[in-house]
């Protein structure tokens, strides 16, 4: 099973949602062979709560809703509802879990820092995994980070920086984590750049979701997660980028 575990569909924090590029986003994660797509929206993204409420509750793109809130859409492709959320002090973490669970997450920037948002998850009662976004990039490295690492589940090899991917894979080595890979898709276009790969195929034949939390959660703490990052992820990016500010946006 392949897995984009980083996937926004908004285009920055301030769009509403464009549900005909976001029709197209789950078209293009089919034909590439992606089974599922985790939306870890920004948390403070104005269009949040719209986007979910639209997906999530209100099924807008038809498909079967899960027990968690997540959507299997006709395809097969699987959405999960998840988030990205700008930490106090800074840097990004991606949290997994249930819709309740993200949808009751604060939409302030930088309202927690690590504790806080792990010890809000941990209270919730349901499972969730958390991830360290991209912490290479500039201005994305956590404060106290030496401290608070061994608290989460895994560091992100993000398809977006291809180039320094091998300080991402020695980092999680260091620090004895799971290794997951996304693509940090704000479009269509770079939807492949970064996946994560499990042993692991959905009952299908039987229309129930085969992939919750409860079950990625498990392939991350038994280290069973291989990050994925392509060859072409230099130049998905690249292209993504000229597409996101092309003429009329
Ligand atoms: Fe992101």
């Amino acid at each position: 099973m392949l897995i984009d575990t980083h996937v926004h569909l908004l285009e920055s924090k301030t769009c509403r949602p464009d549900w005909s590029e976001i029709s197209y986003t789950f078209h293009v994660a089919k034909e590439k062979n992606i089974d599922v797509l985790c939306v870890t929206e920004h948390r403070d993204a104005v269009g949040y709560e719209e986007l979910f409420i639209e997906i999530f509750l209100e099924n807008r793109l038809g498909g079967q809703l899960n027990a968690d809130g997540a959507l299997q859409l006709a395809a097969g492709t699987i959405i999960r509802p998840a988030a990205e959320v700008s930490l106090f002090g800074g840097g990004d973490m991606g949290v997994h879990s249930d819709l309740n669970t993200v949808m009751s997450l604060s939409g302030r920037k930088n309202e927690y820092n690590v504790e806080d948002l792990l010890s809000f998850l941990s209270g919730r009662g349901e499972d969730y995994v958390s991830v360290a976004h991209h912490l290479l990039l500039n201005g994305k490295w956590w404060a106290g980070f030496e401290q608070v690492i061994h608290l989460v589940d895994a560091i992100e090899i993000p398809g977006k920086q291809a180039s320094v991917m091998d300080d991402y894979l020695k980092l999680a080595v260091r620090h004895s984590k799971s290794r997951l890979s996304g693509s940090d898709a704000h479009t269509w276009i770079q939807l492949g750049a970064g996946l994560t790969r499990i042993e692991y195929e959905a009952d299908r034949t039987k229309g129930v979701l085969g992939f919750d939390t409860a079950l990625f959660k498990k392939f991350v703490l038994e280290n069973e997660t291989v990050p994925c990052v392509s060859n072409s992820a230099d130049e998905l990016v690249r292209i993504a980028r000229l597409y996101k500010g092309r003429p009329g946006l």
